[in-house]
């Protein structure tokens, strides 16, 4: 049966994964959600390459499995895939995106990996990221999940984001790399994401025509933790079926 690594969003940890490990535990399934390179309880990256962040997690990975990435988890996978395809036997992309990023937005990563490496504090990031990461329906009706969300990110070592961020500039553009992917994939996205919207979720959708989309009602970009019975049902039921 297959084994289902989760790779988390920037700049959180492996805890975003937890009602999907909990869940897909009992339902039988082998899960690993890593914490990525620098964050949570994992040593730092060896540089600021998503080379680096991959390598990091197949040194942990050891065989091939289903992977499933959230936004910067998305693309590690992709990472993944350019340098060990033979390790994916099912490629899960969530609130992610194949292109690469803008002239601007490669500035504004850079300009942020020097702010929290000056101030050495990652509170300002969580407040004018979490209008971004989480939906409009999460932040009127959860306040409980944005208030974990921001707890997370002001845990998030600042030399960790800083190095996150310079890798995240760096990443080249994926599409042909999907293109050159058979195996099975699943795209799934949040409704309300304006991080990864669903421009971009179409691109993958077109780069593998084998792939299924699915929309996630009433989520922003951090769908796992915004509505996770939705998220446990879509990874149960691709797993499922590619076993
Ligand atoms: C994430 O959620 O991992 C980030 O928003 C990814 C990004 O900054 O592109």
């Amino acid at each position: 049966m297959n084994r289902i690594v989760l790779l988390h969003a920037f700049p959180v940890n492996r805890h975003l994964w937890d009602e999907q490990v909990e869940y897909l535990t009992k339902a039988g399934r082998r899960v690993l959600a890593p914490d990525l390179a620098g964050f949570g309880d994992s040593q730092p990256p060896q540089d600021s390459t998503m080379t680096a962040l991959a390598e990091q997690v197949l040194m942990q990975v050891g065989r091939p499995s289903v992977f499933a990435g959230l936004s910067m988890g998305g693309y590690i996978l992709m990472e993944i895939l350019r340098q060990h395809p033979e390790m994916v036997t099912g490629a899960i992309f969530m609130d992610t995106k194949a292109v690469a990023d803008t002239d601007e937005a490669r500035a504004q990563r850079l300009q942020v990996a020097d702010a929290v490496l000056a101030t050495g504090r990652t509170d300002e990031l969580a407040e004018a990221m979490l209008p971004r990461l989480l939906g409009e329906s999460t932040r009127s009706n959860n306040p409980g999940v944005v208030e974990q969300v921001r707890a997370w990110i002001e845990a998030a070592p600042p030399e960790a984001v800083a190095s996150a961020q310079r890798a995240m500039a760096d990443r080249p553009d994926s599409v042909s790399t999907l293109r050159r992917y058979e195996g099975p994939a699943l795209v799934v996205w949040g409704s309300e994401d304006t991080i990864s919207p669903s421009a971009d979720q179409q691109v993958m959708l077109d780069a593998m025509p084998q792939a299924v989309g699915r929309e996630i009602p009433d989520a922003g970009h951090l769908t796992a933790i915004e509505q996770p019975s939705a998220v446990n049902d879509v990874l149960l039921e691709v797993l499922t079926d590619w076993q």
